[in-house]
């Protein structure tokens, strides 16, 4: 919603422990996986944010029946999902998938093999979002998809459903999206289908087809999956969101005398190379696997202490596993001495915003140095921020990331169009009011 402010003034240190909601990435999967299982699948843990809701409602809209368990105020957290044994009923309306290119990629993977027409819509920065990426390698299966939007090769996606071929599809990006819309896509096809990443992304389809008995083969850079294996009924538990908790880690690490303790997070190695980066920085991280072995996700604690950064490199292997945690890593070399580097980055130029240059210019309107290239940003740290009035131009993590900025600076931060801080994380404002009371303890 245009118009939404959200205020931030310094802080002098963060205490005592917290949990950050479901994670964004696996409770989409989730409600697709287990709407087209074979039985009752109780999610636990799902996020309730307007992203995921959306893929929630779009399985709705698909004949999956939910019944919502427990739901809080932002939205249903624990559910039964009623599995339609890979059989979806066409939708009434054009599937709305909101601002999420999760959703969107993902939801095509799966209806190019449904055997009706689909519609795909999304806000104004998800209808200028690539769809080429799903469109070229799901058309080299037989399907029928076209991006019909103003902007070429972008929603709203028609999708007439139809039976699909096995594939090898070499991706050009290094995507999970893209990837996760073929192992979908191949589920339904005759044969074998093999996506070929260019650098590990975020695996948790593969993890979460094997946790439905769903068999996928991994061969070096390929990953391959059979059609025509039933998704078997599960129950899951989804972690906290790594990339939720990464905002509070940074915001701890750079702040001196800090103590905080963040229970019961995904740790899912594709996931966590900011923890890297920040180890390198300096920071005082330590985190326990507790739980998750084999198919299952890892999850468990982490413990923060506040210190002082210094700047680093992100290395190129790094960039996919922590692409969504680059905003508040920016914030981080700005709070850190010296200077900080992240290149090889330009996939950060087709997210919900361009990030490389809201990132830039939201660091230079708190005052500190930035250089910006086409494939990243070199930040200058160690100067004193000044507190600002920053557009979040609708992007979640643009907002938060200026938020805990704001933590830092003198004087007051305002975010502007801080709403779409729900479309990933509800109940990220209560709790920076809830550690600047002190935190639980
Ligand atoms: C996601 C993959 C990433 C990430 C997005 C979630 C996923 O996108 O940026 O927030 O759940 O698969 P790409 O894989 O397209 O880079």
């Amino acid at each position: 919603m245009q118009g939404s402010e959200l205020k931030v003034k310094a802080l002098e240190k963060i205490s005592g422990e917290m949990e950050v909601p479901g994670d964004k990435s696996m409770s989409h999967r989730a409600a697709i996986l287990a709407g087209i299982s074979n039985g009752e699948c109780r999610v636990s843990n799902f996020l309730p944010s307007e992203d995921c809701v959306n893929t929630l409602k779009a399985m709705e809209s698909l004949g999956v029946k939910v019944d919502v368990l427990k739901s809080t105020e932002h939205g249903p957290v624990e559910m039964v999902i009623h599995g339609r044994k890979m059989e979806l009923q066409e939708a009434a309306d054009p599937i709305d998938c909101g601002n999420s290119g999760t959703g969107m990629r993902l939801l095509a993977g799966l209806l190019a093999a449904q055997p009706f027409r689909s519609e795909l819509t999304g806000d104004a920065s998800l209808s200028g979002r690539p769809m080429g990426r799903i469109i070229k390698p799901l058309a080299q299966m037989g399907a029928k998809i076209e991006g019909t939007g103003e902007k070429e090769g972008c929603a709203p996606l028609v999708i007439h459903g139809t039976d699909l071929e096995s594939t090898t599809y070499e991706m050009p990006v290094a995507s999970a999206q893209v990837k996760s819309a073929i192992l979908l896509a191949g589920l339904f096809a005759k044969g074998k289908t093999t996506v070929v990443q260019p650098a590990e992304t975020r695996n948790h389809t593969e993890r979460m087809l094997a946790q439905f008995g769903v068999r996928t083969r991994r061969n070096g850079d390929a990953i391959s999956v059979y059609g025509g294996q039933m998704p078997e009924s599960t129950d899951l538990k989804v972690p906290g969101d790594f990339s939720s908790a990464a905002f509070w880690i940074v915001a701890a690490a750079a702040m001196n005398g800090s103590r905080l303790l963040i229970k019961n997070v995904g740790l899912n190695p594709t996931r966590t190379a900011l923890m890297a980066v920040m180890l390198r920085m300096g920071a005082k991280i330590k985190d326990v696997v507790l739980t998750g072995s084999g198919d299952g996700e890892p999850a468990g604690n982490i413990e923060v202490q506040g210190g002082v950064l210094r700047g680093t490199e992100v290395k190129i292997e790094e960039v996919p596993n922590l692409i969504d945690e680059v905003p508040i890593l920016a914030v981080a070399g700005a709070l850190a001495q010296g200077r900080t580097v992240i290149r090889n980055a330009g996939e950060l130029r087709v997210k919900e915003t361009d990030r490389i240059t809201t990132v830039v210019e939201g660091l230079r309107a708190m005052d500190v140095e930035v250089e910006e290239f086409e494939d990243g940003l070199e930040v200058v740290g160690g100067r004193k921020l000044k507190g600002a009035r920053i557009d979040s131009f609708g992007d979640h993590r643009i907002a938060m990331a200026f938020a805990i900025a704001g933590l830092f600076a003198e004087g007051e931060t305002v975010i502007e169009n801080s709403d779409c801080i729900a479309t990933s994380y509800p109940g990220f404002e209560e709790q920076i009011r809830e550690i600047r009371r002190g935190g639980k303890k």
